[in-house]
């Protein structure tokens, strides 16, 4: 099974989930991991405004975002503010050939409803391009680093793979 684990993160959570979740899938197979970044680092706030207005016009820099050689895409989400960050919603828009593939997609939030609310908005995001329900895993940021709960969450979301 390869799996490629995609993750945002700007505190270093949703990075640390990110890494664990690669070590998982990596242990059933092989298993890549990049962190979606912005083209442009320096974002003016005028630019920042135009990106979560228009995700569409975010330049990412390179990505894989053809899912064709992999069996298992694995996001990493972090919940801030109402809406998953541009550069996500561009990937999600760029992602091809998602069809017949199992989706992971992990959220590390500080409040529940908002990340459950994000889980709504990523589902109908990637509901014209997947035939599979998506296994979610909801991490509150405090957990992040306890190492019972982490493990625990990560292992049911890959026993869900089948
Ligand atoms: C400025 C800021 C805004 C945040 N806004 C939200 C929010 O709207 N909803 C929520 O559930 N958590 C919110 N959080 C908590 C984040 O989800 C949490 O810090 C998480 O670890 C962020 O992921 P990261 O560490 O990978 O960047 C916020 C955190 C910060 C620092």
């Amino acid at each position: 099974m390869k799996s490629l684990v995609v993750y945002y993160s700007h505190f270093g959570n949703t990075a640390y989930v990110a890494s664990r979740l690669q070590e998982a899938l990596a242990a059933k197979g092989s298993a890549d991991i990049f962190a979606l970044e912005y083209a442009d680092k320096k974002k003016s706030l005028a630019r920042q405004f135009l990106y979560r207005t228009f995700p569409s016009l975010v330049n990412l820099a390179p990505i894989p975002a053809d899912l064709k050689e992999y069996d298992v895409l694995c996001l990493g989400i972090p919940v801030i503010l109402g809406s998953p960050a541009p550069a996500f919603q561009k990937y999600l828009n760029i992602c091809t050939n998602l069809y017949n593939k199992k989706i992971i997609c992990c959220y590390v939030y500080g409040i529940e409803r908002d990340a459950r609310n994000y889980a709504k908005q990523i589902e109908k995001m990637l509901t014209p391009k997947i035939n599979q329900p998506i296994i979610n895993i909801f991490i509150h940021w405090g957990n992040v680093h306890i190492e019972g709960f982490i493990t625990q969450a990560i292992n049911e979301a890959i026993a869900k793979l089948g």
